[in-house]
């Protein structure tokens, strides 16, 4: 669809119908996004990395009809050059139509580290929603905790690990023997992995890419039963999208540990912050979208494979008020008629 440049027109926010054609069009700013940093897979720049990742969804969000404002982003306006909080994004329908007033949560490469070294868990992922749908979180640190459906109300963020275990043991009809927890390998996590250590379940260290692993942790199948410990807020906000979408359940409270932090979450109206956040408090919207495409190879989405003739991706697309969740595996031809597409 054609489309004019940045959005300065009429918008509204968006019903049912606008909701799958908008998150079609997400579906393409992560799958390009993800082609883009894979490119640089094991290259050891991950800021480049991260950079190119940053660079094609700007690009793909400025050819898609909505007036989309960034609320979780690469920065502030004066330390990211683009996609910082409340950066404009977006076109205009060429005839002038309505487009949809959107608030956007990225990060265009969780997982910098990853991609940069080849390791599993790097994805391109957004969020988006209606006005006011997703907390526009302090870049600072919260302590989550991350479950499936079943799991609902089992955990408590103030709960000794070992109990927060046998809940979800209990409600998975399993022993905590054969609970899979991923946790961030952090010196600040060294307690929290003594505790489930001697709880008995088991563990997987990540280096980086709680979001991913939250989300994994609300898909039955993956082999992740939780993840527990501390990683960023703007990544919770996001992940809170996503297990809104897969009904799963989470608790997040910021850690504010700094004078500056304090400060700063005053300015942006946060009261009280020892709050403990359920996904509905963090990603409130009623429209709410997500978007993923795995960049290596994780426990929910593969990751980008060129084969000469074109690319392949995988990807995960939701939309809550619409109830869908689409795993999509995309082949991208590049070189023309000759093409060979294998089934798998
Ligand atoms: P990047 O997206 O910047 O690579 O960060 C990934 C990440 O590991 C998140 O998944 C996690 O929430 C956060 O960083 C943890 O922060 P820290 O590395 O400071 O422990």
């Amino acid at each position: 669809m054609a489309t004019q440049s940045r959005v300065e027109g009429k918008a509204r926010s968006f019903g049912e119908n606008l909701e799958g054609d908008l998150a079609a069009k997400f579906l393409r700013v992560v799958e390009n996004a993800a082609i883009a940093s894979a490119r640089t897979m094991g290259q050891g720049e991950r800021s480049l990395s991260d950079q190119v990742a940053t660079e094609s969804m700007r690009q793909t969000m400025d050819s898609i009809p909505m007036r989309g404002t960034i609320v979780i982003g690469e920065g502030e306006r004066d330390e990211a050059p683009m996609l910082y909080i409340g950066e404009k994004v977006g076109a205009e329908f060429p005839d002038g139509r309505e487009v949809p007033e959107v608030d956007i949560a990225v990060d265009p490469l969780e997982g910098t580290n990853l991609c940069a070294t080849g390791a599993p868990g790097s994805i391109t992922v957004l969020a988006a929603s209606e006005r006011g749908g997703l907390l526009n979180a302090p870049d600072c640190y919260m302590e989550k905790i991350v479950v499936g459906p079943s799991c609902k109300n089992a955990v408590d963020l103030d709960a000794p690990p070992a109990e927060n275990l046998k809940n979800i043991a209990r409600r998975l009809s399993r022993d905590v023997e054969d609970l899979v927890v991923i946790v961030l390998e952090r010196p600040r996590h060294e307690k929290l992995i003594a505790d489930i250590r001697a709880a008995g379940a088991r563990i997987r260290l990540i280096g980086d890419g709680d979001l991913s692993a939250g989300i994994a942790a609300a898909v039955i199948g993956t082999g992740v039963h939780a993840v527990m410990g501390s990683g960023g807020a703007p990544e919770g906000v996001i992940t809170a999208a996503a297990i809104r979408c897969l009904n799963g359940y989470m608790l997040g409270r910021l850690v504010i540990d700094k004078p500056e932090l304090e400060e700063r979450i005053a300015r942006m109206g946060i009261r009280n912050k020892d709050k403990i956040y359920e996904a509905e408090d963090l990603a409130p919207g009623n429209q709410l979208i997500f978007a993923a495409t795995g960049v290596t190879d994780g426990a929910l989405l593969k990751g980008v494979r060129f084969f000469g003739e074109g690319t392949r991706t995988s990807s995960v697309i939701m939309a809550m008020r619409t109830g869908k969740v689409r795993f999509i595996d995309s082949i991208h031809l590049e070189k023309g008629p000759d093409v060979k597409v294998r089934f798998m």
